[in-house]
């Protein structure tokens, strides 16, 4: 199975765990994106659930799918959340933000009572950070000093960018009109410890370490579906 219908397999079994009249964090992201498919399609056939996304562009396809849509202003609990990774762990620790939503996911992940995590085989590393950079989202004001305070931690880290229209590259600006530094550690042994000391640092809104949030992560892998926790 190639990794395109991995991420389909995983994404479709964590809808199975949706009820009707459930609050659902909608995650961001290319794998969440099959789940908010089936929801759509689940919603459509008469599911009453209510939707809280993640990031505008999770928006975006869940009212292209008629998902009803809500805030955590009129709901501050949200029953279950189906959200992507970029990197998971044994212990069910994750990296998350390779979309750039990081910040609204841990709110969402937060306000969440159970949180599915769904990824294909190749997410799934033996220690956080060394199959993929950590995003940290951080204000743009006096952002240089951000990242030298940043490096201190993880060595080296790179401002993310985006390619606009006419080619040019020019930094990526979050849905929360900030910027991303993407952290290269060489694995990071301590994530509820790196995840406070980055957080600490003045300009650092969040960072992508998830820690004791998961109750479970669905992995499609070449061979069918395979659970963590
Ligand atoms: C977005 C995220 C995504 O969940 C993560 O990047 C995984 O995305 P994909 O399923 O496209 O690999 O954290 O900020």
């Amino acid at each position: 199975m190639n990794t395109e219908n991995q991420k389909k397999i995983a994404a479709e079994k964590a809808t199975e765990s949706i009820q009707s009249g459930m609050v659902v964090g909608l995650g961001t992201g290319s794998t969440v994106y099959y789940a908010l498919l089936k929801l759509g399609t689940m919603a459509r056939e008469g599911l009453d659930i209510i939707g809280i996304p993640t990031s505008e562009g999770t928006e975006k396809i869940a009212l292209e799918q008629k998902i009803p849509l809500t805030t955590l202003a009129t709901h501050s609990t949200i029953d279950l959340t189906i959200d992507g990774a970029d990197e998971v762990d044994k212990d069910l620790n994750l990296i998350k933000g390779g979309g750039a939503a990081l910040v609204r996911e841990k709110i969402i992940a937060n306000a969440s009572q159970k949180i599915l995590i769904v990824v294909d085989e190749s997410k799934v590393s033996r220690v956080l950070g060394t199959t993929f950079p950590l995003p940290v989202e951080i204000v743009r004001f006096g952002w240089e000093a951000t990242q030298t305070e940043v490096n201190r931690i993880c060595g080296r880290s790179t401002l993310r960018v985006a390619s606009t229209q006419d080619g040019k590259q020019n930094p990526l600006i979050t849905d929360n009109s900030n910027y991303i530094l993407d952290c290269h550690f060489d694995g990071i042994l301590a994530p509820a410890e790196v995840e406070l000391q980055l957080n600490n640092i003045p300009g650092v809104v969040e960072n992508g370490i998830f820690v004791n949030r998961a109750d479970k992560i669905i992995i499609g892998t070449s061979s069918g579906i395979q659970y963590m926790g």
